[in-house]
């Protein structure tokens, strides 16, 4: 069994993804083991709960400086010993040493085709709004693995999405997450836990 961590800090829908995959079958061989949020109002936590999954909550306000934080955010996906970290909406950076214990073992979805619109201040709504601007014709969402960098990682998956030209950012994003972030995800750890995801020289292969 792939044990998992899932780490969160809003709605969920990603993580709601994951539990609906596991319980319906479409992600085999996986144990959701924690779900950890930086924010105690997340409505994920809530979904958590409601599928019997250990929720915890590390927010920064509740310590004195970064590093305490860090530290206690590191325990915290220490303690449950995965084998995989899922970042689900996970706006928090993580901290270089969790980064280097879990080499190729943490993986985060982005809601564009990388390398566009990501980095730094690229979250949430504001890859959807960036990518109005630009006018781009096709956006999409990226699974990838976790390095040192920003959205950096070698790349898993990636799934394109048609933008429309009466789209607001909402609407895309609504649309990124239906067509692309909710099925990539589920389809990613699957292929993890499958043993299917190998990574050399920064690229990743899914074998047979
Ligand atoms: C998702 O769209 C995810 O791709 C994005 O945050 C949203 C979380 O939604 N992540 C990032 O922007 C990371 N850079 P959710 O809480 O409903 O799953």
């Amino acid at each position: 069994m792939l044990r998992v961590v899932v780490c969160v800090s809003g709605g969920g829908t990603n993580l709601q993804a994951i539990i609906d995959g596991v319980a319906q079958g479409a992600i085999c061989n996986t144990d959701l083991v924690r779900v950890i949020s930086n924010n105690p109002g997340a409505y994920a936590l809530k979904r958590a709960k409601a599928a019997g999954i250990e929720g915890v909550c590390v927010s920064p306000k509740e310590f004195e400086d970064r590093q305490q934080f860090e530290e206690a955010l590191i325990r915290c996906v220490e303690e449950a010993e995965p084998d995989l970290v899922v970042l689900a909406g996970f706006l928090v950076k993580i901290p270089v040493q969790l980064i280097r214990r879990y080499q190729n073992r943490i993986i985060n979805i982005h809601p564009s085709l990388i390398p566009a619109f990501c980095g730094t201040g690229y979250y949430g709504l504001k890859v959807h709004e960036a990518a109005l601007k630009r006018g781009v014709k096709i956006t999409g969402a990226t699974v990838h693995f976790v390095d040192e960098g920003m959205d950096t990682g070698p790349i898993i998956k990636q799934k394109a999405v048609k933008v429309y030209a009466d789209d607001t950012p909402e609407i895309l994003q609504k649309r990124v997450m239906e067509e692309a972030e909710w099925v990539l995800l589920p389809w990613c750890i699957n292929l993890i836990a499958a043993g299917q995801v190998k990574v050399e020289n920064g690229r990743v292969t899914i074998t047979e």
